[in-house]
């Protein structure tokens, strides 16, 4: 366990915290129940991931020292998303857990009908911060992509990665093989990589593109970085998959044993659980070498991935 990939990331979260509350909704008039569930997910106190991933990528195009006021709006919108992806999936009507990040789940303390309209605010929210952020930025070069505008791009990137051909795809793909039967093993072991990858993949693919991109990175550079995203989130999904076996619900904040109570099909229950364990190290590896090929062998970020293979919680 390297301290201080530790300590730094500690530090980096924190100043994700910070970040976020300057952008938190109000809790007043008639619509102050739904700010309430807002908020209480919002702050709950997750490790910010994301958002310090993202942060990371644009330091890593842009220089350590560079002003992120570009960037936050962004970093806040996809905490907004990945909240809202979990109070959605703990929701009685998916996983039905009742516990997360430490506390009881959204629902549990606001009722489902609150819980799924604070997803819904949650999900417009990040849009509304992101397209603000994107009205009052400064000018950005020009983007060899697609789309030459940077922040036009990020925000295609933000609603792709999170919709349908991203982490709603997945989520829709993890409910249909639920109790999966008749399935021949290999078709079975395909719909796996795409619910990793779509799930919890397309989000840390998405932080990690939308911070090189608005730092300046070109379109070969942002692929490469989306490739990256790709294997490093699929690692963190089947780990979060072995945690949920091995792990406490004191450690991690959540239940545990949730996918064998939902007959989940995981990386775990598919290959088995040293096949697993392999599986994150080589992937988060993969990882790693696409950031030596850009340049970054040595930076927080590749620590990050490294770390992320030994993670607990
Ligand atoms: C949990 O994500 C859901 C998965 C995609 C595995 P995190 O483990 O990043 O959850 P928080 O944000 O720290 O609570
Ligand atoms: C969910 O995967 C990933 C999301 C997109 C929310 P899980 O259902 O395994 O996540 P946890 O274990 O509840 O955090
Ligand atoms: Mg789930
Ligand atoms: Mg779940
Ligand atoms: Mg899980």
């Amino acid at each position: 366990m390297d301290r201080d990939v530790e300590k730094k990331l500690s530090e980096k979260a924190a100043e994700v915290e910070e970040i976020l509350k300057e952008n938190l909704p109000k809790e007043d008039g008639y619509a102050d129940e739904v700010v309430s569930a807002i908020n209480y997910s919002l702050l709950a106190g997750g490790k910010r991931l994301r958002p310090v991933m993202m942060l990371e990528a644009f330091r890593l195009f842009a220089g350590e020292d560079a002003d992120i006021s570009v960037v936050k709006p962004f970093a806040t919108a996809l905490e907004m998303i990945h909240t809202y992806s979990l109070v959605h999936d703990d929701l009685p009507a998916m996983d039905n857990d009742e516990y997360r990040r430490g506390r009881k789940t959204t629902h549990a303390v606001y009722g489902a009908g609150m819980a799924t309209l604070a997803g819904d605010g949650l999900l417009n929210l990040a849009f509304e911060t992101a397209i603000s952020g994107a009205i009052r930025g400064k000018e950005l070069v020009y983007y060899d992509g697609d789309c030459s505008n940077r922040y036009l791009e990020a925000l295609s990137i933000l609603g792709k990665k999170a919709g349908i051909k991203g982490m709603v795809g997945g989520q829709c793909a993890d409910i249909m093989a639920e109790n999966a039967s008749g399935v021949p093993e290999d078709k079975m072991k395909d719909i796996l990589h795409y619910i990793d990858e779509n799930k919890t993949g397309a989000l840390i693919e998405c932080s990690l593109m939308i911070g090189a991109l608005l730092a300046g990175a070109g379109k070969k550079e942002v692929d490469l970085m989306e490739k990256a995203g790709s294997n490093v989130g699929i690692a963190f999904q089947i780990q979060d998959d072995i945690l949920d076996i091995t792990s406490t619900q004191e450690e991690l904040g959540k239940p545990i044993g949730s996918d064998e109570k939902n007959n989940k099909s995981t990386y775990v229950s598919l290959y088995g659980m040293d096949n697993a364990k392999a599986k994150v190290k080589e992937l988060s590896e993969e990882a790693e070498a696409i950031l030596q090929e850009l340049g970054f062998g040595d930076s927080f970020l590749a620590g990050l991935f490294e770390y992320l293979i030994y993670r607990k919680k």
